[in-house]
């Protein structure tokens, strides 16, 4: 309903500004009130979806739904005032029942990849569900992508939205129950700011992260090829043939990872097997909150300004995009149409102890910020 009025109230000043052209004398802003609305998305497993709007003072908009935190939507201006989405995904929840990969999710209990989908804590081995070869991938076969969460609305005048969900103590194999808050929220400077807490009753590896893939074009008919990048890192994590971290931090001077200054992403990127799908160790020191990359797309005009309190961040270009799914508007999501900046910490650190550590004890909490802001350059 307050959605309703906006465009109510957007579309009258438009043709106000419209009939105003000849004379050129009269001017109106458009005001839009930032709120947050909620609609029915159907149900899963018998158990109701919603999607949530959120609308800045901009008028750009997030949509999240409740199965998998999914952010489905973040609609944005770009250079020439023309408005799409900078993140792929689907305007129905049949789209991501059909389980595309991790589009938009809250990924869960571990973000990436643990190896041989197994590791050891405090003397017990725990077995996980190998569901990415040998390996497990993104908190196994029903992580918490494709979970319903719970959606908590702060206040109607303010974009955000609390989702929680509880893991149950054994869930895809993991020991404790966990319980996770993930608050998103959509800032007057199209910041998308997502806070993840979490608080279990017995010792846990935990990495949580966001799914989304970006094209900053809004239109998957573009490569992000000529995206321009920059990752504030001089290391990253070379991985083995089935994507585990060998262990070692390497520098990335002097190599086709080198993202230190700005480069366009198909720069060097044939001589990276399969593209890129790797974590970069980030300079960032301490725990604040810090700017850590930054992608762009001069067509647009939009940039996309990364922070995060996190150590790590897995840049993947969309190697296993093949065509085969569809986006919201009808085209074809092939190979490198769309890429995915996830702040997290290293792949594979329950099984590699120089790593920092992600294993979170009862009586401690859990908690990492990350914003996603969306800045215009004409
Ligand atoms: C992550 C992984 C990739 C791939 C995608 C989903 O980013 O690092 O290897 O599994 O998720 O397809």
């Amino acid at each position: 309903m307050k959605l309703m009025n906006y465009f109510i109230c957007a579309c009258l000043a438009i043709t106000t500004l419209a009939a105003c052209n000849n004379t050129a004398t009269v001017k109106e802003t458009v005001a839009i009130k930032a709120a947050i609305s909620k609609q029915d998305w159907g149900e899963t497993d018998g158990t109701k979806v919603d999607l949530y709007t959120l609308v800045n003072t901009k008028g750009s908009t997030v949509k999240i739904t409740t199965y998998g935190g999914i952010v489905t939507s973040f609609v944005t201006a770009d250079k020439s005032g023309n408005t799409s989405s900078i993140v792929i995904g689907f305007d129905s929840l049949s789209g991501y029942l059909a389980k595309p990969p991790y589009f938009g999710a809250l990924i869960g209990r571990y973000g990436n990849r643990i190896g041989n989908a197994t590791f050891t804590l405090d003397g017990k081995e725990y077995k996980l569900a190998a569901n990415d070869g040998k390996n497990h991938l993104h908190g196994g076969v029903k992580g918490f992508d494709k979970v319903v969460w719970t959606g908590t609305v702060i206040s109607d005048t303010l974009p955000a939205l609390t989702l929680t969900y509880v893991s149950k103590d054994g869930e895809e194999g993991y020991p404790g129950n966990l319980k996770v808050i993930v608050q998103y929220t959509l800032t007057n400077e199209d910041e998308l700011k997502i806070e993840y807490t979490a608080e279990t009753d017995k010792a846990t590896p935990v990495n949580l992260t966001n799914h989304s893939y970006f094209n900053l074009s809004g239109d998957v008919n573009n490569t992000i090829l000529s995206h321009t990048l920059m990752i504030d890192a001089n290391n990253y994590t070379p991985v083995d043939s089935t994507l585990i971290p060998t262990g070692e931090i390497k520098v990335v001077k002097g190599t086709p990872f080198d993202f230190t200054s700005p480069k366009a992403i198909g720069a060097e990127i044939d001589s990276v097997k399969g593209g890129y799908d790797h974590n970069w160790v980030l300079n960032r020191k301490g725990s604040i909150l810090q700017k850590v990359a930054v992608l762009a797309d001069t067509a647009s005009g939009r940039s996309l300004e990364v922070y995060t309190t996190e150590p790590g961040l897995q840049f993947y270009t969309g190697n296993f995009l093949d065509g085969k799914l569809v986006n919201r508007d009808g085209k074809a999501i092939q190979q490198h149409t769309a890429l995915c900046l996830e702040t997290q910490h290293f792949p594979d650190s329950p099984n590699k102890p120089a790593f920092p550590s992600t294993i979170l004890q009862p009586g401690q909490q859990y908690h990492t910020v990350t914003v996603y802001k969306v800045v215009l350059k004409n």
